[in-house]
């Protein structure tokens, strides 16, 4: 039997967190750590008492400071984080992580920072799979030849803020120019998400595609995987252009034309993840697998399924639920 592996996960309160939590918790070879800002994460009460961490909000100045701390004096092995605003920076000093013993099970950080800019996604994917047409709220843009209504939404946004759609020339002129927004071409057909899963050499292992049927604050809590050759094909050649390794969820929405076409990558393991699980592909799993260097199939395969979700209660001991400063998400966990 080979020594148990400490996985540290932060974002324990998110549904993306819980389900990591879950995933590894369900290994006999696993050691799992929970951290969050807030004491009150529901997650921190899924593992025991001595493996619940607190940690400074992602956005802070010494969060990826705290985490290295945390990592060399809890000896973590792998570090799993599901909270978006965390992992660029992380992912930035990886290598420090990797001096106290610590492999970050996230995409690298260049694979991050394009995701963050739909515009440099777009043209990072440009020739690799189908776009909507792309531009910049420019006057070159604004200048484009548009079949309308288009859409107009933030180059770095989430949780659908400020997604518009134009319905005409004279709107889309009033809009002004602002070179932090995009003009889209408008996809009118339906919406997949789609949970890929590469290796380290950037290979796809598994891409499920799935929809979302009931979305409650951005997280889908209902919906199935749906086994479509064009949907897994589209986001995997989206991986692979943008040098995905691990775990991202690719979102794809049906163009006038019938082809499946790219609206955003979120490069963190999706709310919804439950349902990839159930379906056949245990991705937090096969990912810790995959950075501790042990065999994974270079592909797995998938049933259809869908999902409901209900809230569950966590009876805790009131002086056992840790004391934070801060509380809360800020962040839309989407997926
Ligand atoms: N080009 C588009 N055509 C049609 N709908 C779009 C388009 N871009 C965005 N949307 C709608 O807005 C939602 C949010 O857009 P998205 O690009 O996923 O940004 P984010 O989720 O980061 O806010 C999408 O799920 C989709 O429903
Ligand atoms: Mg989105």
């Amino acid at each position: 039997m080979t020594a148990s592996t400490r996985v540290l996960v932060t974002g324990a309160g998110g549904p993306a967190g819980v389900a990591v939590i879950r995933s590894l918790l369900a290994r006999d070879d696993v050691e799992v750590l929970a951290a969050d800002m807030d004491g009150w994460a529901s997650g921190l009460y899924l593992v025991p008492e001595e493996g619940r961490r607190l940690v400074p909000p992602g956005r802070s100045p010494e969060f990826v400071d705290a985490l290295i701390r945390m990592c060399r004096d809890d000896r973590v092995d792998v570090l799993f984080s599901t909270v978006d605003v965390e992992l660029p920076g992380l992912a930035a000093r990886r290598d420090e992580l990797e001096a106290v013993g610590t492999d970050l099970a996230a995409p690298g950080h260049e694979t991050l920072v394009t995701c963050l800019d739909k515009f440099a996604l777009a043209e990072r994917v440009t020739g690799h799979a189908r776009l909507p047409v792309t531009r910049l709220l420019n006057a070159e843009g604004v200048g484009t030849d548009w079949t309308f209504p288009v859409i107009v939404k933030p180059r770095s946004g989430a949780g659908s803020r400020g997604v518009r759609l134009i319905a005409d020339r004279v709107a889309l002129e009033a809009l002004g120019t602002d070179e932090s927004i995009l003009i889209q071409e408008n996809l009118p057909g339906d919406e997949f998400s789609v949970d890929v899963l590469a290796g380290l050499d950037g290979e796809v292992i598994a891409a499920v595609p799935r929809s979302r049927e009931r979305v409650d604050s951005g997280v889908s809590i209902a919906g199935r995987t749906v086994r479509r050759d064009e949907l897994s094909e589209t986001a995997s050649a989206v991986a692979r252009a943008i040098g995905l390794t691990g775990v991202a969820n690719v979102q794809l929405r049906y163009s006038a034309d019938g082809e499946p076409a790219l609206l955003e990558v979120n490069p963190r393991f999706p709310g919804a993840m439950p349902l990839t699980i159930a379906s056949g592909v245990d991705m937090p799993s096969l990912l810790l697998d995959l950075v501790l260097g042990r065999p994974v199939p270079s592909s797995v395969d998938f049933r259809e399924l869908a999902n409901v979700r209900y809230l569950e209660d966590v009876f805790v001991a009131p002086g056992d639920v840790l004391i934070s400063e801060h509380a809360g998400h800020s962040e839309d966990p989407e997926g």
